[in-house]
């Protein structure tokens, strides 16, 4: 059974901040930033806001595009790394938002930066499997509130944003046409929060010593990132019995313009054909492609049996691929 994107939605948090409006809260530069990630600006949540409000914008604004409505949708899963609260996890204050009918089941998944990609997969294999009859799935995600905004090597790469797609069953020729998910748990030091779970609970020492934040290991994640993407992407095309050159658009977890660079020449894809954002929204970590797909599905160039790649790294280290015909 086929499965297809049926509609996109992504949202962006009013706020904009500039790389000269950080580099007067931090020891940074704009030409820093840019030459190092391609970031110009990000949007940041505001203070009264959650992450829930979010994931409910962009998930309205796919099932807009899908022609669909909440008492259609037979599953929503919600693909972040910041949860809104501990317990019981950001899906039910989406599910609350969208006014779900009392019977719609909704979970949370954590799989680093690749939630989103690990998402499709997963919502995509229940719909395939006849299990739900469709699966709206929301990357959103707040990491502003989460990097230490004393720490100039991780506050100044990420923003906040949420996006959406909403999967269903595919009488046509529009479908998921390849998958490959990979994990590698001896990565797992590189990008953490060690504060604030059973191993080490919030107190005052942590907080003092600001371990209650992200810390992350940028020249090791940058390494992997490259060689993680390659191959889930080299694997997920073989699956679908296509090459590189076949992939119209290539859409990469947006997190250092360096990264994208980086793949594009490892898989001879031209910059035409690539996806960017980053420079606008920076890493919106599982946010980033929903967000990046939602801008291109809107632009109009999108056209009907276009091959998609939507590639992901992120903590864990996890990583993935998945390939679409739109
Ligand atoms: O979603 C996944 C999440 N994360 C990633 O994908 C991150 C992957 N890694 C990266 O994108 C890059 O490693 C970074 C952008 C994080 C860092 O770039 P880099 O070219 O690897 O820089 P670096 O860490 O080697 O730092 C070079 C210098 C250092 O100074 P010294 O030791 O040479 O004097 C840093 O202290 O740049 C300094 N630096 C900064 N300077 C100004 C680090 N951050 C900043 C900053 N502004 N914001």
């Amino acid at each position: 059974m086929r499965v297809r994107i049926a509609g996109t939605g992504s949202y962006l948090p009013a706020t904009c901040v500039s790389n000269a409006e950080l580099s007067q809260r931090v020891d940074t530069s704009d030409e820093w930033i840019q030459s190092r990630t391609g970031i110009r600006e990000r949007r940041l949540l505001g203070p009264d806001d959650v992450p829930s409000q979010m994931g409910v914008s962009a998930a309205q604004a796919a099932l807009a595009a899908a022609g669909s409505s909440p008492a259609e949708v037979g599953l929503l899963m919600v693909a972040s790394n910041v949860l809104e609260q501990p317990v019981p996890g950001t899906a039910p204050f989406i599910a609350q938002g969208l006014g779900f009918p009392d019977d719609v089941p909704f979970m949370d998944i954590m799989a680093g930066c690749s939630g989103f990609v690990f998402g499709m997969a997963v919502a995509g294999a229940l719909v395939a499997g006849g299990l739900v009859r469709s699966a709206l799935l929301v990357g959103t995600e707040a990491l502003s509130r989460f990097v230490d905004w004393q720490d100039r090597t991780t506050c100044v790469l990420f923003g906040d944003g949420a996006g959406a797609v909403l999967l269903e069953h595919s009488t046509g020729e529009e479908s998921i046409l390849g998958v490959s998910l990979h994990g590698d748990p001896a990565k797992a030091h590189l990008l953490r929060v060690e504060v604030g779970g059973v191993r080490t609970p919030v107190d005052e020492i942590a907080v003092r010593a600001r371990r209650h934040f992200l810390k992350m290991e940028g020249e090791g994640v940058f390494r992997s990132a490259v060689h993680m993407m390659e191959r889930s992407s080299r694997e997920a095309l073989a699956q679908a019995g296509l090459s590189a050159d076949d992939v119209d658009w290539w859409i990469p977890h947006q997190a250092n313009l360096r990264i994208i660079d980086a793949l594009a020449r490892r898989l001879q894809i031209p910059r035409e054909r690539m996806v960017i954002n980053i420079d606008r929204v920076a890493n919106t970590s599982t946010a980033s492609i929903p967000i990046a797909l939602d801008e291109l599905a809107r632009s109009g160039r999108l056209q009907s049996g276009d091959i998609l790649a939507l590639t992901a790294f992120g903590a864990g280290a996890s990583y993935g691929t998945v390939i679409v015909r739109w």
